[in-house]
């Protein structure tokens, strides 16, 4: 087996392509990108992380979080700063499971409860944490039918709240995409990131049994990134 090819997931029935992309080097990799990359890496990183904090308390500052998909740990640090919160932490990739456990400070790590879980199939039990917290895995997802597959699997699973990333429109960011878009040979426009109509999210938070407790923009009218802090009705 290539050597980049390690511990790459099988994408099951039911799962989107994307999912299988995260082989054991291609965890490496995004660990490197976002912790040790270009400074303009590392500032966006630290707002991110700001925002997540924003988000966090809007949620009312949970007691128990699933941090879904956790990718490499990103947030953990930012998660574990609450001595009291209960924190469970899960991807469909094994291999960024590892770096997260490898790389992250190990009195981090060993606060978390940490497992194996598609995001449609979450394996918990109805109600089991206060607060789902889930950054940058809905612009990866393209059809209605699916992000409300996973809207509602969060619903069943959170208590109470919901953080959750992704590209809106609305701003100079996302005018430049789809301008961008429109002008690339029909051939070459997908890509595995989409951005989502404000308008048609925030329909389906509705549908799936939410309403909508606050926002955090990135950079307000300029960039596509907004959390949107979700309430279960
Ligand atoms: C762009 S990374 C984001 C990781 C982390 N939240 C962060 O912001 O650094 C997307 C993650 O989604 C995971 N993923 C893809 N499909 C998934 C699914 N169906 N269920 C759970 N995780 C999934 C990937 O393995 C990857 O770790």
């Amino acid at each position: 087996m290539k050597k980049n090819e390690r511990m790459r997931p099988a994408v099951e029935e039911g799962e989107l392509d994307f999912s299988g992309k995260y082989s054991l080097e291609r965890a490496r990799e995004y660990y490197r990108k976002h912790q040790k990359g270009s400074l303009g890496r590392r500032i966006s990183n630290r707002w991110e992380q700001q925002m997540a904090g924003r988000a966090l308390k809007l949620a009312g500052n949970p007691r128990s979080v699933l941090d879904l998909p956790c990718g490499t740990g990103r947030f953990w640090e930012l998660l574990a700063r609450d001595p009291d919160r209960e924190l469970l932490a899960a991807d469909y990739s094994e291999a960024m499971l590892v770096v997260a456990q490898e790389e992250r400070p190990q009195e981090i790590v060993q606060r978390f409860r940490v497992f194996q879980s598609s995001a449609f199939d979450i394996q918990l039990p109805d109600n089991a944490v206060e607060n789902i917290f889930c950054m940058r895995l809905l612009h990866h997802i393209g059809e209605s039918e699916d992000r409300l597959r996973i809207l509602k699997e969060f619903h069943r699973v959170a208590r109470d709240s919901v953080c959750i990333s992704m590209w809106v429109d609305g701003n100079y960011k996302a005018w430049k995409r789809q301008r961008a878009v429109k002008r690339r040979p029909k051939r070459k426009r997908f890509d595995n990131r989409f951005l989502h109509s404000r308008q048609q999210v925030e329909s389906e938070f509705a549908e799936a049994g939410f309403s909508i407790r606050g926002k955090v923009d990135f950079l307000p009218r300029y960039a596509m990134w907004r959390t949107y802090v979700l309430e279960c009705d």
